[in-house]
């Protein structure tokens, strides 16, 4: 019993902000960027947001799946960089979607960078249960507006997109997930808090920026996705010959390399598009996939490993087939 993709889609926005661009911007080099992360390109939006991007990568993933709308019960998008606290970006793609039929349900979820692996989780229980037939999840970050454009250790890392996939629940696949998160207070990977503001109390203002211990994510991420990837491959019992691709968010090249490395793997196993978009947050894991289906690195038929990993501490990942 299991996750299957029937249909995938991304949308980035036009504007690409290059290494080279960056040189002008903050105190940073091409190859400075381009050896510590294998960025090369980030996308980020001049006037579209969350819901645009959103809604512009689910309309690609139903048409690629050639899905009908009125089998779409529900609409689940991860982010932690929504338009507006409310209404819910799922609920605003719902209605550019005109998904206003009976029995639609819609909303958010933050689970930071490993946002599309728990909304899949979250989808799989409605699709199980039977309460809906298909779902659209999707993972959206505008995370260029909460950067810190004056930070080099973070604004290079970033970029705008979204991911869609529409899914549904196939009782021949036997599958599971794996998810985990462990609380940090201290905040390795963290946003400004929102500022007191009411008529006895006042603080001082300040901007969502978003702040990120890299060393200790680094280091955090490697030992994430190797527990997932050996506790899902245990769970199922098979092993990583039987994946047809495993694809982890993606942050950073050398997070992946040092993967592959301890695990003793083949870097041809693990998709890798951190180059063109940079670290895209919830949104990193279906353009990913989107991406690896275009250059046909995966087909119809084949069963796939996702992992993510990020702020809360949130980790985890699934098996899907597609
Ligand atoms: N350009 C030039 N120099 C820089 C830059 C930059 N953009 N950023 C930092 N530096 C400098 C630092 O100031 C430091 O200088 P110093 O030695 O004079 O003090 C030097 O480079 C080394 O800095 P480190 O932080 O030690 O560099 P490191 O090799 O650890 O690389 C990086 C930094 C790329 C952020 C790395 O730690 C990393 O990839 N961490 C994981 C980040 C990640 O994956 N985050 C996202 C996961 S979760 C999520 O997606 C929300």
């Amino acid at each position: 019993m299991g996750i299957k993709i029937v249909g995938s889609g991304l949308y980035v926005p036009t504007s690409k902000l290059s290494n080279k661009q960056l040189e002008s911007i903050v105190e940073t080099t091409d190859e400075w960027i381009s050896t510590r992360t294998g960025i090369a390109n980030r996308h980020i939006v001049s006037s579209e947001n969350t819901v645009d991007l959103a809604y512009e990568s689910a309309k690609r993933a139903i048409e690629h799946g050639n899905v009908d709308p009125s089998e779409i019960g529900l609409i689940i998008v991860a982010t932690f960089t929504p338009e507006q606290l409310t209404p819910s970006t799922a609920c605003l793609v719902q209605s550019r979607l005109r998904l206003n039929h009976q029995q639609m349900i819609a909303f958010d979820i933050n689970a930071a960078c490993t946002g599309f692996v728990y909304a899949l989780s979250i989808a799989e229980q409605f699709l199980k249960a039977k309460t809906v037939k298909k779902a659209l999840v999707i993972g959206s970050e505008v995370l260029s507006k909460i950067m810190d454009w004056e930070d080099r250790s973070t604004c290079v890392l970033f970029g705008d997109g979204a991911g869609a996939a529409v899914v549904e629940y196939d009782d021949s696949i036997e599958h599971s997930f794996y998810l985990n998160s462990s609380g940090d207070e201290q905040g390795a990977l963290k946003t400004t808090k929102l500022s007191v503001n009411n008529p006895l109390h006042q603080e001082e203002i300040e901007p969502i920026h978003f702040y990120m211990n890299g060393q200790q994510v680094f280091k955090f991420a490697v030992t994430a996705i190797k527990e997932t990837l050996t506790t899902l491959l245990t769970q199922n019992n098979l092993s990583l010959d039987d994946i047809n691709l495993v694809i982890p968010h993606q942050a950073n090249k050398r997070i992946i390399d040092k993967v592959v490395k301890d695990l003793k793997a083949s870097s041809e196993q693990f998709f890798l598009n951190v180059s063109d978009y940079g670290n895209t947050s919830a949104a990193s894991i279906p353009i990913a996939l989107n991406d690896a289906i275009t250059k046909q690195q995966i087909k119809n038929g084949d069963q796939i490993m996702l992992i993510g990993f990020g702020g809360g501490l949130t980790w985890g990942g699934c098996i899907v087939s597609i």
